[in-house]
């Protein structure tokens, strides 16, 4: 089968891995990187075209795919641009920062019949398939409740577009353990209370680095979420810690292990090592779907759903009030 041709836009914090990463794909082909900034493009160390203009990038090397890395207020209007010269998009998350936008795309990209993905990686993680397989195994029994703490230590990142986000933790990284509490459970939010606090002891100062969240969801679940970007320490990785709590027993995802506790107080534990860069399995995901002419897993239509819960959210917190979704 004839390899999907892509590029990569955006060669800042995160795009410049990203090329690496869509030039070891075997199933498709790096043809060129793309970034305003000559410096951008010079940092990276690969064998294939360079351009700062998108325009002249695509009219030359006719791509399938752009691979889009820009800060997120600029994801839409070029996707949508490039949607229209018929390529196919696959755009880094938050697809953007404002619902009605997200939603008019979302819609537009189903009248259209087209594909958008979005990359969404955490679900990609070996420990959060292997523990979603235990759980559609009913290992926990029906779930009940999940609660997930995140505590992270965030580099001053305020010279970047992350330091100019309204809800920096919503935003950009609460967004991923909401997408991973739709994941897990299979089920999907229905009300939302979130308050937030700002961390006037590191660079955030009164920003919102830290929330708390509770959302029922349907299935009888409810989701407990605690997290921080403003802790002096990690203690736990970007990915966040879990546990799921069912009539049966309580499934705790802690870095690679997931371990199991019964209700007789035994342990089963499973190791799920990391594989590389979860980005892999998301590209080859994503070009199969293309290649079958279907939506990829965390496809605009799915995705939608994950960033509406995070973006009612930040309205619960500015209200002050619970949100049904
Ligand atoms: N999935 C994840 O785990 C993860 C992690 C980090 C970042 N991200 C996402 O990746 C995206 C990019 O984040 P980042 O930290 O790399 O941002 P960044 O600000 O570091 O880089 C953006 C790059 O885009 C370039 N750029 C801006 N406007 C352009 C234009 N019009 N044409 C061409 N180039 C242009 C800039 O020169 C810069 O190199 C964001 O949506 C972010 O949320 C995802």
């Amino acid at each position: 089968m004839k390899k999907t041709r892509y590029l990569v836009l955006g060669l800042g914090n995160y795009g410049r891995s990203w090329a690496y990463v869509a030039a070891k794909n075997p199933e498709g082909e790096l043809v060129a990187v793309v970034d305003r900034s000559e410096e951008a493009l010079a940092l990276v160390d690969l064998p294939v075209a360079k351009y700062t203009d998108l325009d002249t990038a695509v009219a030359e090397q006719k791509p399938d795919v752009v691979i889009l890395v820009l800060p997120p207020h600029l994801h839409i209007p070029v996707a949508r641009g490039l949607m229209e010269k018929g390529i196919t998009v696959l755009c880094e998350k938050p697809i953007c920062s404002d619902l009605k936008e997200a939603a008019d795309f979302t819609a537009w990209c189903a009248e259209q019949g087209r594909p958008c993905g979005i990359a969404e990686n955490y679900r990609y993680r070996p420990v959060m398939r292997g523990a979603k397989q235990l759980l559609l195994d009913g290992v926990v029994g029906k779930i009940r409740r999940v609660n997930c703490r995140f505590t992270h230590y965030h580099p001053d990142y305020s010279m970047f577009y992350h330091g100019s986000l309204k809800h920096p933790l919503l935003n950009d990284v609460t967004v991923h353990h909401l997408d991973l509490a739709r994941y897990l459970t299979g089920a999907e939010p229905l009300t939302v209370t979130c308050t937030e606090h700002g961390a006037p002891h590191c660079w955030y100062q009164q920003r919102p680095a830290s929330a708390e969240i509770a959302s029922e969801m349907t299935e009888d679940i409810f989701f407990a979420y605690n997290g921080t970007l403003a802790s002096p320490v990690s203690t736990t990785d970007w990915y966040g810690d879990w546990e799921i709590m069912g009539d049966k027993a309580v499934l705790r995802i802690c870095g690679t292990t997931v371990t199991l506790y019964t209700a007789e107080n035994e342990k089963q534990v499973w190791e799920f090592p990391d594989g590389g860069d979860t980005r892999a399995p998301l590209l080859s995901g994503f070009i199969r779907a293309l290649q079958e002419n279907t939506f990829c897993e965390s496809d605009i239509r799915d995705n939608y759903k994950t960033f509406r819960w995070m973006q009612t959210a930040a309205q619960s917190a500015e209200c002050g009030e619970e949100i049904k979704l």
